[in-house]
């Protein structure tokens, strides 16, 4: 919303301004900034305003802007519980076996997600409903967490896979005996909060969130709604007119592209449907995945059955649009796609304070 507030904002100034000089003035210039000595005119592509019109949204270029979007008001982000969040989230020991971490399933390196159909956890089980893992890079702009939407944000989130038996597996008791007898830890909470912090289970999750919040990829595509019309190549914005005219845009849309909750296969058959037994929540709704990062996360759907961007966008059309979309336009849509893939925040591997002989042991069955 701020973002088409700014743009609005921006464009109504420089609709005066420009009105103020020479009346035949295109609409579309927009004053980029409004410094009065060297005002920078720029051209907002219509293709963009379109784009922006059906209610996609940029992430955006100022830092202060991007950072009121991903914050908790009620846990602020600092560079110490971020840091922290981050080590929590590399540590196999937050798991029963010692062996999962986030990261294990969310690999940072591979789009945050593992690459495998189903998600293998704790005792090398995979996932029962055959669910897919979901890529953590951009998470914080989902609507709601998980196929089924059945978290509101990724605080709650977090402490589903610690203590779920088919990913870590870890009591909360053991997750705090495990992260309390390692003194390093405790020195880390106390200095992210202060030295009468309580170390619960909650906490340890919602830093493990807040270090999520900070994984947003900004891509080309940004730039390109942010005012580089020159940001994507001509193939690419072709791309992007199928996929706003063929309706995609319909539900993958929002900061996220995507995010919100929607129904699956109401106007065809997904093909896979019978792989594993998720349905969506109640009322049969599926959570749309972002596309953000989308050529580094197959495979796709929630049973992770097809494993190319062209079989997902010819699945898309049969299943959500009940057409038909021809091989040029499927590769068109491709090429667009793929200028989602963002930059992504440079993450030093960290290093992890040693247990100790307090620290429980892995258990293994
Ligand atoms: C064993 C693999 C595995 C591990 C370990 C794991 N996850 Fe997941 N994660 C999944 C799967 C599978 C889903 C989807 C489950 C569902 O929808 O019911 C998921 C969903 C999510 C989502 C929701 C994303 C979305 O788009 O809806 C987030 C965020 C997330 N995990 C973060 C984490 C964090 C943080 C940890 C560590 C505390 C973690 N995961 C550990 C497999 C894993
Ligand atoms: C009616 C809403 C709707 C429309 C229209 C729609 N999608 Fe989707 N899309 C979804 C939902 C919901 C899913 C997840 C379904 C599932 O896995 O159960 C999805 C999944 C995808 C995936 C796989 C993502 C992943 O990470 O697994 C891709 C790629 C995709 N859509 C692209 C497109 C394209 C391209 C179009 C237009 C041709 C389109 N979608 C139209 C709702 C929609």
């Amino acid at each position: 919303m701020k973002i088409n507030k700014k743009i609005f904002f921006i464009g109504f100034m420089s609709i005066f301004a420009l009105t103020g000089c020479n009346k035949n003035e295109d609409n579309n210039k927009l004053a980029n900034e409004s410094n009065q000595a060297n005002t920078k005119i720029i051209t907002l592509d219509p293709l963009a305003q379109k784009v922006l019109s059906f209610g996609i949204k940029a992430i955006p270029a100022d830092e202060e802007e991007l950072k009121k979007l991903i914050e908790n008001s009620k846990n602020p982000i600092t560079e110490a519980k971020v840091e922290l969040g981050k080590k929590l989230y590399f540590d196999p020991r937050l798991s029963k076996s010692e062996l999962i971490s986030c990261n294990t399933c969310h690999n940072l390196a591979t789009g945050g997600v593992d690459g495998v159909e189903a998600a293998i956890g704790d005792g090398w089980k995979a996932n029962p409903h055959n669910l897919n893992s979901p890529t953590v890079y951009n998470s914080v702009f989902n609507k709601v967490q998980f196929w089924d939407g059945r978290s509101p944000h990724l605080e709650d989130q977090a402490q589903g896979p610690i203590q779920a038996v088919p990913e870590m597996a870890a009591s909360k008791e053991l997750v705090v005996q495990r992260v309390t007898s390692i003194p390093e830890y405790v020195e880390e909470f106390k200095k992210a909060y202060g030295n009468d912090v309580k170390i619960t289970f909650e906490l340890v999750a919602d830093t493990i969130a807040l270090f999520e919040r900070t994984l947003v990829t900004p891509s080309r595509f940004d730039d390109f709604l942010n005012g580089d019309s020159k940001a994507l190549s001509d193939e690419e914005k072709e791309g992007l007119t199928l996929f706003v005219d063929k309706g995609c845009i319909n539900c993958h849309t929002g900061i996220g592209i995507g995010g919100g909750m929607q129904v699956f296969d109401a106007r065809g058959v997904y093909q896979y449907k019978n792989v594993g037994d998720f349905v969506g929540d109640k009322m049969k709704m599926v959570k749309v995945p972002t596309l953000r990062n989308i050529s580094e996360t197959a495979p796709y759907f929630h049973n992770g059955q097809i494993w190319t961007l062209k079989e997902a966008i010819q699945t898309m059309g049969k299943v959500q649009l009940n057409t038909a979309i021809n091989d040029a336009d499927v590769a068109k849509i491709e090429i667009f796609l793929k200028s989602l893939t963002g930059r992504k925040p440079e993450i030093k591997y960290p290093m992890l304070p040693a247990s100790t002989e307090n620290t429980p042991k892995p258990i293994i069955n």
